[in-house]
Formats: structure tokens, C-alpha cells, sequence
């Protein structure tokens, strides 16, 4: 079958159809690479994965994070018979036995972080370079995923703001995004295991050559500025780069498995009725091989 390219938004995004990804080889992968250098965000369209086959596809193109050894409120999903493989993060809405999270659930208020503008893993110091959502059960209504291009938004940023950026570093903690949306408390232990990282707010993407912001709501202060100036500087620069002509909304479809990349875009959940209707989808997520 031929594999048909259609462009989903000006900058970036594009749905992908006839790719099969249960079946990896060295052929298809480079091809999805090659997608992915170009356009970011990729929407495979019409996936039936099983989560091994999703692991097996996703490390085509790297190690995968696992999740945190810590065993704790939200990490105590690592007994998790629903999802069983270390490498898939649980983005649904279900506990273990597939029961719609209560409302005062601590995991439901952990998931409520990802309203917030992000790129996956900006918290660690190896952080993401892809990730991988597969959706194996939509909410009908609500639940878009929508995706900002930060490469465009570099391009497109006055000269003076470029200059007045170009170097600067900033700390980026998961701590920081779950105490602004959620209130999510994290004990000590899990405070210890998960410290902050550092990064610098423009990269130069390497499967482009294209220069981005990387900016999230994970990132707290920029280095060596007073926490206040740091946080409005990241401010301006992450509603610039979220301006609607940077934005591209995802509505999901069954069998959809979309790939992001990481270090040239971010992301953010949007609110569903998730007391009422079930949404399970399952994140791979790719991991830097050296710190950029
Ligand atoms: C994620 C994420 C958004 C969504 O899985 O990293 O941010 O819409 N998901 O579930
Ligand atoms: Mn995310």
C-alpha cells in the first residue's frame, strides 16, 4: 500500500496513512524519521498496537524512558495490571481494574498538569526527544491534543528577543508544573528522585538543523536572573509560541498513535469530561542519547 502524506497545519503536523507500525523494519523507521525531521508531529493514522508492539516500534528510534522506581501515590501504577511494561506511562483516566478515576484521586490531579503548556521530560537532564501516544480508547467529545511549533515561533521572533535570548539557560522541574495545575503534593522521597534539570531555551534541532525554543511550563526560572523576571520572560516567550497560527488542535481517532518531537515543539492536554467518559491512551517516550 502506498503511504500517503497530508499536511494537517502550515508549519508542521502532517497525518500519515498507510504505515504499518506493528511491523517495524529498518526501511519503514527510517522513513518515519525522515517525516518526523521534517514536519514534528506525525498522526499515524489507523494503528492496531498492543503495547509490546508499540515498545518494539518506538525503540526504532532510541531507549525508552521507564518510569520512576519510586513507589509512591502516582508511581504506584508500577503494579499495574492494565499496563505492565515499564516503558508505557499510563495517560489514561482508569485505575488498575479500568474503573474511571474518582475525583480526588492523587493521580487524576498529577494528570492535570498536562493542561499545562509542555515538552515531555524537559525535568530530566536526559530528556525526551520523541514521544509516542497511541490511542486505544477515545472520548468521544473533548480531550484534543493541541501542539505548538517552536522552530516557527523562533523564526518568527523579533531580532532584539532572539538576541536577548540567545544563551540563556533555564531550570525545568516536574514539581514546578504539577504545583501550578492540580496542587499535586509530591512526598519527599518523590522530590529526591526527581530533581531539576537544565537546559538551554534555544537548541538547534538536529534533524533539521532548525533552531528552537525549548520553553515549558516544567521550567521555573532562567539561571543567574531574579526567579520573578525569569518566570515573565518564560511567560511572553511561551504565549508567543502559542499563538494560534503556531497551534495545531489533534482530534483524536481510534488507532491514531501520534509522535511528537519533543525539543521542537510542545503540547497540552485539553479538559473532557473524565468523571464520566474513558479516554485510555498509552505514551512511549524516547530518550536522549547525550544531553543537548
Ligand atoms: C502526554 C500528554 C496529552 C494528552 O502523554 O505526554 O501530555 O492529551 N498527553 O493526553
Ligand atoms: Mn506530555
Amino acid at each position: 500500500m502506498s503511504v500517503q502524506i497530508n499536511k494537517l497545519h502550515p508549519h508542521f503536523a502532517v497525518e500519515v496513512v498507510g504505515l504499518d507500525a506493528s511491523r517495524p523494519d529498518p526501511a519503514l523507521c527510517a522513513q518515519v524519521q525522515a517525516i518526523m525531521d521534517t514536519h514534528a508531529v506525525a498522526v499515524l493514522r489507523d494503528q492496531t498496537l498492543d503495547d509490546e508492539q508499540q515498545i518494539a516500534f518506538s525503540r526504532c528510534f532510541g531507549e525508552l524512558e521507564v518510569r520512576p522506581a519510586v513507589r509512591t501515590q502516582v508511581t504506584e501504577r508500577i503494579d499495574n495490571p492494565r499496563v505492565r511494561h515499564n516503558e508505557i506511562f499510563d495517560v489514561s483516566n482508569l485505575d488498575q481494574a479500568g474503573r474511571v478515576l474518582p475525583p480526588d484521586d492523587d493521580r487524576r490531579s498529577y494528570a492535570l498538569g498536562n493542561q499545562l503548556w509542555h515538552t515531555d521530560s524537559s525535568f530530566r537532564q536526559l530528556s525526551a526527544t520523541w514521544s509516542l501516544l497511541s490511542a486505544r480508547i477515545v472520548s468521544p467529545v473533548g480531550a484534543d491534543t493541541e501542539f505548538a511549533d517552536t522552530r516557527a515561533a523562533y523564526d518568527a521572533l523579533p531580532e532584539a528577543m532572539r538576541a536577548r535570548i540567545d544563551g540563556l539557560v533555564a531550570e525545568h522541574s516536574i514539581w514546578h508544573s504539577r504545583a501550578r495545575r492540580g496542587g499535586y503534593q509530591p512526598s519527599a522521597e518523590e522530590l529526591r528522585a526527581r530533581p531539576p534539570a537544565r537546559h538551554r531555551l534555544v537548541r538547534t534541532h538536529p534533524g533539521s538543523g532548525r533552531k528552537a525554543l525549548y520553553i515549558a511550563m516544567h521550567a521555573s526560572h532562567i539561571i543567574g536572573w531574579p526567579d520573578d523576571e525569569g518566570r515573565d520572560l518564560l511567560d511572553e516567550l511561551i504565549d508567543f509560541a502559542t499563538r494560534p497560527e503556531f497551534v495545531y488542535a489533534h482530534k483524536w481517532r481510534l488507532g491514531d498513535l501520534v509522535i511528537w518531537d519533543n525539543r521542537c515543539t510542545m503540547h497540552r492536554a485539553t479538559p473532557f469530561d473524565d468523571l464520566g467518559l474513558v479516554r485510555d491512551m498509552r505514551r512511549t517516550t524516547v530518550r536522549e542519547a547525550v544531553s543537548a
